[in-house]
């Protein structure tokens, strides 16, 4: 203590500054053809009220784009936090029982393109939209590095949370709203999920609008010159667990939605046939889940009319659909087997590499038309990948 105490200022931050930048949690930047550029706003729905606000305001939807920059006209790429402070020690505290350290989530970091030549930004929108939604109760920003993956393809990925619902939704103002106890989601009440879903559902809709608006867009994405178009089978949505159920269901019931993947999730909500791709991606060996183990998808199975797949992956669990795989390996810490029990034994490098990939070249097939023969054969790149 004695000889710390003597050491010049300097050096003591030094030291102190290295220790913080070895406990901070770097993830990789996305391999794919583009830089990625990210905002976060809170889109208001003025023509809904929130059935859940106790004061009865409209419906506010939190929500995080990533958006495709060519990367000779990326010009800086910044450290950026994961998660807001708040969001990321309530993430903390709720994880802290499979030995995870307090203070991980708020130390880790994107990196995203913070600078964009003026002249890339007039073409920044012309690239197809895809909505993300998350876990039931879950939060979109452990979908971030999924969505960054997927958005350096060439796609604006939108992360949604659901307010009330999403355990806790923070603000740009810091305004903290927890989500509702279980009992307002509980799976054994008859109807009740079909109504959070149709809650769900009708965020979608509003985000999906919201994207086409110049407007709205600007402060995304200072200095782009228009809206998305969100039109023409430009758009599409992938979800998990209960968030494929909604990407689904929305799938059916609005017309400017082209294509959807269920990521591992029960079915609900009000289905209805359609002929437009759809695509489940379940679980192999050793935990499987497919059609034929749930009759949710065997019945949402009868609806899809046109293009259909179902994908089994092999050697991960239901929670391995989302960054937490790649952030346990990515942090170095010892997979333990109550963490296996969460993501599976397949590591989770790999896993989030896997699941990346089977979206990523679904999105690629029904919005790019890029052949592929993932959804016929397999693909010895994927051996994970069984196609049911
Ligand atoms: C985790 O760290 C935060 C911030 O330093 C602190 O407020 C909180 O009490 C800690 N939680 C636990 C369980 O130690
Ligand atoms: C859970 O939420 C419901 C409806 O919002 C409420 O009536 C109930 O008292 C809450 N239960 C607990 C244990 O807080
Ligand atoms: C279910 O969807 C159909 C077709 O879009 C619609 O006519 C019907 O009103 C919906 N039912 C409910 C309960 O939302
Ligand atoms: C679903 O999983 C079960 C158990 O592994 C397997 O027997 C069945 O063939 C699978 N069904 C499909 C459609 O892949």
């Amino acid at each position: 203590m004695a000889r710390l105490a003597g050491y010049p200022l300097q050096i003591l931050l030094c030291l102190l500054l290295s220790a913080y930048t070895q406990a901070q949690l770097l993830i990789p930047a996305p391999k794919g053809q583009y830089a990625v550029g990210q905002n976060t706003i809170k889109l208001v729905d003025t023509s809904r009220t929130d059935p859940y606000d106790p004061s009865h305001g409209h419906r506010a939807v939190m929500t995080s784009l990533f958006y495709p920059v060519p990367k000779r006209s990326c010009t800086q790429i910044c450290p950026v936090p994961y998660m807001p402070p708040v969001t990321a020690s309530y993430i903390d505290a709720s994880v802290a029982a499979l030995g995870i350290p307090n203070g991980t989530f708020e130390s880790i970091r994107m990196q995203a393109c913070c600078s964009v030549a003026p002249k890339a930004k007039k073409d920044i929108t012309k690239v197809p939209v895809i909505l993300f939604s998350g876990g039931l109760q879950g939060t979109r920003l452990l979908y971030s590095a999924l969505a960054q993956t997927l958005a350096s393809a060439g796609y604006a990925v939108i992360t949604m949370d659901h307010t009330y619902e999403t355990s806790i939704v923070e603000f740009p103002d810091g305004t903290i709203i927890p989500g509702l106890n279980d009992t307002n989601f509980d799976p054994e009440v008859p109807g009740l999920l079909d109504s959070v879903l149709a809650i769900r559902a009708a965020d979608a809709r509003f985000v999906l609008t919201q994207m086409g608006l110049k407007s709205v867009v600007q402060k995304l994405i200072p200095g782009a010159a228009c809206g998305f178009n969100v039109k023409n089978g430009n758009a599409a949505f992938y979800g998990h667990s209960f968030g494929g159920a909604t990407a689904i269901a929305a799938l059916m019931h609005d017309s400017r939605l082209a294509a959807a993947i269920n990521l591992d999730g029960m079915q609900f909500g009000n289905l209805t046939d359609t002929k437009k791709p759809a695509l489940l991606v379940g679980r192999a060996e050793p935990s499987p889940h497919n059609r034929t183990t749930d009759a949710t998808w065997a019945q949402t199975w009868t609806h899809f009319k046109g293009w259909r797949r179902e994908v089994a992956v092999a050697k991960i669990e239901h929670n391995t659909f989302g960054d937490t795989g790649l952030l346990i390996k990515l942090s170095g810490l010892p997979v333990s087997d109550d963490i296996k029990s969460v993501i599976g034994s397949l590591d989770g490098g790999r896993s989030f590499t896997v699941i990346t990939e089977v979206v990523r070249t679904f999105f690629d097939l029904v919005l790019k038309g890029k052949k592929t023969g993932l959804f016929e054969k397999g693909s010895k790149d994927l051996p994970e990948v069984v196609v049911g």
